[in-house]
Parts: structure tokens; C-alpha cells; sequence
């Protein structure tokens, strides 16, 4: 059973010379999906805090700040200062991460926990205790449009049978090769919130884009409730 449908478009695949104009392309999004790299963690570099701090005051969405950097256990609190609605460090890269979760959340936001494709989950079950939300990267972190790794939905199922049996408080997410082929399959195995780049903002209307895939998820959920 999935308990939430929540599409998080990620700012990736916008035009960064309209990112203020691209955000407000997508009003019914449930959150907007901010990829921070630093040029050391992935191999590529986008943007950081100055460029979160000026999207806190041209939309309301909650923004989800995903950071793929070392030593996050330095700058996480920054965009949690700055208003991020979730800030979520890689488990590969904290070095304090229970510390981390709880300075979090202290300045203000949900704290988020990434594992890449081949990070598995079962040692970190404890500490996805102190997180509010688990994201399951179905790429390799660092860059838009590739392909989806369907096997890391495994991951997803055994996370969702905890968070069902109430043994486990955490909302799952996915990021990565999500789009109108993909979407029901990450649904099925209880995926609740799916952040998706190309599929939004490279589709000709990002907004319509946006509903076509909270359908497409919705109606997996909703035949998995019923
Ligand atoms: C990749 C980023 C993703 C990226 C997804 O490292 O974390 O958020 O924007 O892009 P698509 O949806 O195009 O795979
Ligand atoms: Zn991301």
C-alpha cells in the first residue's frame, strides 16, 4: 500500500537562466526537487545555497534539496536555514550522520537520507530512524536523463514493508529515469514521492507533464489499496 503520490519536478532539466520563471511552471507540484553537486562527490556541478535562498522567495513550493556533496555534514544546515521544506545527504558522504539529522531538523526541516544504486539499504535501517524521508536513487547520481534501474526497487519493497508494519517512520522516495514507462513500477513497490527532471521540463507543457504522472502513479496506488 503507498500512502502518498507526491510529484517532486527537479530543476535539473530547467533552463538555470529562468529557474524563477521554470519553478512557476509547475504550480501543482507537490515539491520542487533542487539537485545541489559540487564537482567532488558526482562529477558535475550545479548549484548551491544562494541559488536556493533566491527560489525561497519567488515560489511557495516546498523545496527538496538534494545534496550531492562531501561533507554535508558542513553545509546541510544552510539550506535547512534557508527554508528547504527536506534536506537530504547521502549516506556515502556524512560522516555524522545521526548528529547530522538532528541539526536538520533543529534548523527547520525534514531530514533526508540517499543511497545510490548500488548502496544497499539493510545497515542503515537504524539510522533511517532518525530521517524523515529515504531517497532511492535509481541512477547513478550526477546527471539527468538516464536510465532507470529497475533493480533498486527492491530496496523500495523491503523499506515499504517496514513503513507498513509501523516498524519503520520514513517516506520513500525515488530519483532518477522517472517518466510516463517508469513511473507505475516505482508506484507498485511503494515508492511515495517520484522526482522527476526530463519527463517535467523537458516535456513541452511541464504542468500537464506533472498531472500525467500523478495519475499514472495514483492509479497504481489506489488498485493497491483497493
Ligand atoms: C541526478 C539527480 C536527479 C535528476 C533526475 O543525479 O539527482 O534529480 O534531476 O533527472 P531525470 O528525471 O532526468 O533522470
Ligand atoms: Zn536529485
Amino acid at each position: 500500500m503507498t500512502s502518498h503520490t507526491l510529484i517532486a519536478p527537479s530543476l535539473l532539466a530547467a533552463d538555470f537562466a529562468r529557474l524563477g520563471d521554470e519553478a512557476n511552471s509547475v504550480p501543482s507540484a507537490d515539491w520542487l526537487h533542487v539537485d545541489v553537486m559540487d564537482g567532488h562527490f558526482v562529477p558535475n556541478l550545479t548549484i548551491g545555497l544562494p541559488v536556493v535562498q533566491s527560489l525561497r522567495a519567488v515560489t511557495t513550493l516546498p523545496l527538496d534539496c538534494h545534496l550531492m556533496i562531501e561533507d554535508p555534514d558542513r553545509w546541510a544546515t544552510g539550506y535547512a536555514e534557508a527554508g528547504a521544506h527536506n534536506v537530504t545527504v547521502h549516506v556515502e558522504a556524512a560522516s555524522d550522520p545521526v548528529k547530522l539529522a538532528a541539526d536538520i531538523r533543529a534548523a527547520g526541516a525534514m531530514a533526508g537520507l540517499s543511497v545510490k544504486p548500488n548502496t544497499p539499504v539493510e545497515p542503515y535501517l537504524e539510522l533511517l530512524r532518525h530521517y524523515d524521508t529515504l531517497l532511492v536513487m535509481s541512477v547513478e547520481p550526477g546527471f539527468g536523463g538516464q536510465e532507470f534501474i529497475a533493480g533498486v526497487l527492491d530496496k523500495v519493497r523491503s523499506v515499504r514493508r517496514l513503513v507498513d508494519s509501523g516498524e519503520l517512520r520514513v517516506l520513500i522516495e525515488i530519483d532518477g529515469g522517472i517518466n510516463a514507462d517508469t513511473i507505475e513500477a516505482a508506484a507498485e513497490a511503494g515508492v511515495d514521492c517520484f522526482v522527476a527532471g526530463s519527463a517535467v521540463f523537458g516535456a513541452n507543457d511541464p504542468a500537464a507533464a506533472v498531472e500525467s504522472l500523478r495519475k499514472r502513479a495514483a492509479r497504481v496506488a489506489t488498485h493497491l489499496v483497493g
